[in-house]
């Protein structure tokens, strides 16, 4: 096989584990991470290992092979141009502006990474499509390239998805549930895919290996991102009704989940899905059925976003309800603020919706997260799209270090990310150092609600009704 350097486009949350897990199974293999921003690749290069993004042992990882066969670089032509196989790992965000905004993702970072290899490279390359992208988007890539291939150069396109999920990024990597490559159905495009699946060869077995057509590949990755998606609106639309009526939707998940057909994962209702992917990969699955004249199909997958919203936006009206249908200048600590635990992202939280919300009611926002530094959450909260004026989270946002402070004089707190330390605080010194009622708002069930009733607190939560000394909390 003619795989003996691998060079990676994108130093984020993919392209980072991905290489580095590639790089550990695969000694013989050179693998160079590159990217734009030096910052990202200084982080990665740090003495100390203090690497710029949060994955429970990704640290050993690339201690192992960081300067032995993993390298990390923003000279990203000289990457390109030494590879035989190179993976687009960049980012596809949704589109802010111009045609398909707010739902077609930007490709612009493809096109450019795209664009930089037919102009530096030469010879025959593999070019693996890791991005999530819009189906068909593997042609472009290829257009481009041809378009502007040097004489004896050749480039075959590869749909490489990644399935990995923040927080458990390393083990997913290591043990996936499949590894999927689409590829043109041609004698090259055959070659190129079994000199990638070679690669995954060292350590996943070969029948986790999937080789489709390239289309199939793209859009098997929306699709599953959409299925889990509406997986987690579906129970959480159950949890609204298990609120009006004194169903437990822990109960209901656990009893349809024993069902073989439906399956006990992801049947967990919170406040609703986060990340960078969900709501980015289902929006852009919804603007590519209205653009193949599909409005009823678009309409379906639309509305797992709109359950997602109508979530948020519920938990945060039921705050806003208990606190005496007023939080102005009242103290709420809001405990987590990345969009789930074990990792320190914090794109697309629930955390910030909730905060946008109570902040537009003049809430003042006691933080803490045990991963996010405190400037990345005041320019989430800061970001025009939920708070107009950034002078306003500098008056009701503070940040803290230590939980205790943050939850110290006030109303209520608020669990936005399920951090498994969150469970072992003293809430007997939290409740003791909270103004009277205190409230706790368990976005995540993740507490011991009958303890924390016990001390004296109000307990909510989603998908079930609290009772309190036998009668049911003033808003529900
Ligand atoms: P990210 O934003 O963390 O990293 C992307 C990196 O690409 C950035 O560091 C950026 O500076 C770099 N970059 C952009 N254009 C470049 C260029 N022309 N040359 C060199 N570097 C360039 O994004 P993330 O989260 O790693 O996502 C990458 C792709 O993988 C996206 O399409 C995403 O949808 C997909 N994906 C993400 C998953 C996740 O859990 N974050 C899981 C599965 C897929």
């Amino acid at each position: 096989m003619g795989v003996e350097r691998i060079c990676c486009i994108g130093a984020g949350y993919v392209g980072g584990p991905t290489c580095s897990v590639i790089a550990h199974k695969c000694p013989e293999v050179t693998v160079t991470v590159v990217d734009l921003s030096q910052s990202r690749i200084d982080a990665w290069n740090s003495p100390d290992f203090k690497l710029p993004i949060y994955e429970p042992s990704l640290k050993d990882v690339v201690m192992q092979c960081r300067g032995k066969n993993l390298f990390f670089s923003t000279d990203i032509d000289k990457g390109i141009r030494e590879a035989d196989l190179i993976f687009i790992s960049v980012n596809t965000p949704t589109k802010t502006f111009g045609l398909g905004k707010g739902r077609a993702a930007d490709l612009k970072y493809i096109e450019a990474a795209a664009r930089r290899i037919a102009n530096v490279a030469g010879g025959d390359k593999i070019v693996v499509e890791k991005s999530t992208v819009p189906v068909r988007a593997a042609e472009s890539i290829q257009r481009i390239l041809s378009a502007n291939t040097k004489p004896g150069s050749n480039f075959q396109v590869l749909s490489n998805p990644e399935f990995l999920a923040e927080g458990s990024a390393v083990s997913d990597l290591l043990k996936p549930d499949r590894v999927l490559i689409g590829g043109e159905d041609s004698r090259y495009g055959h070659k190129a895919q079994d000199d990638l699946a070679w690669v995954y060869q060292h350590w996943v077995p070969k029948d986790k290996i999937i080789k489709t057509n390239t289309w199939s590949s793209e859009l098997s990755k929306l699709a599953a991102n959409a299925f889990l998606a509406q997986r987690i609106s579906s129970i959480n639309a159950m949890s609204a009704v298990c609120e009006a009526t004194g169903a437990d939707v822990a109960e209901v998940a656990h009893a349809i989940g024993t069902d073989s057909r439906i399956g006990n994962k992801f049947l967990q209702a919170s406040l609703g899905f986060g990340g960078s992917c969900f709501q980015k990969d289902v929006l852009n699955l919804v603007y590519l059925c209205e653009a193949l004249n599909l409005p009823e199909v678009a309409a379906y997958w639309q509305q797992v976003i709109d359950m997602n919203d109508f979530q948020r936006r519920r938990f945060a009206n039921k705050i806003i309800g208990c606190l005496f249908n007023t939080v102005t200048d009242k103290k709420i600590a809001i405990l987590g603020f990345a969009f789930k635990k074990d990792t320190g992202d914090t794109r697309e939280s629930s955390a910030i919706y909730i905060a946008k919300y109570l902040m537009e009611e003049g809430a003042r926002i006691q933080i803490y997260d045990p991963q996010v530094e405190h400037q990345q959450m005041i320019s989430e909260l800061s970001d025009p799209n939920i708070s107009e004026n950034p002078d306003r989270v500098k008056k009701l946002v503070s940040i803290f270090d230590d939980p205790y402070e943050a939850l110290k004089g006030t109303h209520a707190f608020v669990i936005c990310t399920e951090w498994d330390e969150f469970k072992d605080y003293d809430y007997q010194r939290i409740y003791s150092s909270m103004l009277k009622p205190a409230f706790a708002f368990d976005g995540r069930r993740l507490l011991n609600h009958n303890k924390l009733m016990e001390m004296g607190f109000h307990v909510e939560t989603v998908g079930k009704k609290t009772v309190m000394n036998g009668m049911f909390p003033i808003a529900s």
